[in-house]
């Protein structure tokens, strides 16, 4: 079969947009079975722009065919970790095995390399232990592995008695819990900003060093108070005698996948740990989430394994292991 790749413009509406997308949904459907994770091209246009992305999207197809075989998406920042690139690739299960992965990555390499990255940062997931295909592709493409991640899955509904159970009663004259469904009061963007600062420089990356993300205000305000078509919901923790925000917790859903509730970021400032407020924010936002989105079936969350503190607060929740993600990292 004669291959070739191409380059597309990803577009809400357009069927080679669409076709591009089913290739990603059915080698995720090979690998998790039906429950695996779906997004719509609505979504992906959004994200990037929020986060700062510069997405660049590649097909291969079979000479003389329209129908794609394998997606990419190049995925490069433009605000800090602009010398990190990032691959997203799925070859259709039908033609896995040829040759093709391999083909359309090294493509995607030569793209970011030509856009001025240094290196890739990715990650690949699984529903087994000891890896799978994507795990011996990455190895076979000369990735080193940097963080292994464990995926956790809740179901829902907690009931109230658990909940009440797990609430470890916070000292209301030193902290207080606030809510936020679907954006952010005003008056906590500064201190959120603040929060996603340090968001970006504390949760564990293995060997791979990231630049502190620049975060104000109006970046807060541009990534969660603009119109999207994924909702969230948001809880932080605030010290009364400073009235400043010590710690928060996001959940998101997405419009491809409405049963599903994916878990964010989750913080809790170095000077305020040890009061379990990273528990007391995560069961306020879950009520939250069960109160405003009772439709929601699966709470879904993922974890370095070695952040035991943060697992160890899921699984007295109620949430059980069902994936092992590996980061990847690669110098171009
Ligand atoms: C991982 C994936 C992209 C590989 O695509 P592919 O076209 O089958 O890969 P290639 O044929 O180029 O494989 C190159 C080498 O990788 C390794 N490899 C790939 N798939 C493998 C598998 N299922 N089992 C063992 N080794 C595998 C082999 O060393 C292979 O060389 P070989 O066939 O000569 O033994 C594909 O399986 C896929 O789409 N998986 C689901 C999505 C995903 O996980 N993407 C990666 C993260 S973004």
């Amino acid at each position: 079969m004669s291959l070739q790749v191409k380059e597309i413009e990803l577009r809400v509406g357009d069927p080679a947009s669409e076709a591009w997308l089913a290739v990603h949904h059915a080698a995720n459907r090979a690998v998790w079975g039906e429950g695996a994770e779906r997004i719509s091209v609505e979504e992906i246009l959004d994200i990037a722009p929020r986060r700062h992305e510069v997405r660049r999207t590649f097909v291969v197809v079979a000479a003389g065919s329209d129908a794609p075989v394998a997606s990419a998406q190049t995925i490069r920042r433009t605000r800090e970790n602009v010398e990190t690139g990032g691959v997203w690739l799925s070859v259709h299960p039908d033609h896995q095995r040829h040759g093709i992965g391999t083909l359309l990555l090294a493509r995607c390499e030569q793209s970011l390399r030509d856009d001025g990255c240094t290196r890739i940062h990715e990650h690949s997931g699984s529903p087994v232990e000891n890896g799978d295909g994507a795990t011996q592709f990455a190895l076979a493409n000369g990735y080193r592995q940097t963080l292994a991640d464990l995926r956790q899955d809740l179901p829902l509904p907690v009931t109230e008695g658990t909940l009440t159970e797990l609430d470890p009663g916070l000292d209301e004259t030193a902290y207080v819990v606030e809510t936020a469904v679907d954006a952010l009061p005003e008056e906590w963007l500064e201190d959120r900003a603040l929060l996603a600062r340090r968001m970006s420089t504390d949760a564990p990356t293995g060997d791979i060093e990231l630049d502190e993300e620049d975060w104000d205000a109006d970046r807060v305000r541009r990534q969660w108070n603009t119109p999207s078509p994924i909702w969230a919901v948001e809880t932080v923790a605030r010290h009364v005698p400073s009235g400043q925000l010590v710690a928060f917790t996001d959940l998101l859903v997405r419009p491809a996948q409405p049963d599903l509730a994916v878990q964010s970021d989750t913080l809790v400032l170095r000077e305020h740990r040890g009061h379990a407020l990273g528990l007391a924010v995560k069961l306020a936002n879950l009520r939250a989430l069960q109160r405003e989105r009772p439709d929601v079936t699966t709470v879904r969350t993922w974890n370095a394994d070695t952040n035991t503190h943060m697992v160890a607060i899921n699984a007295r929740m109620g949430f059980s292991v069902t994936g092992w993600t590996r980061e990847w990292a690669k110098d171009l």
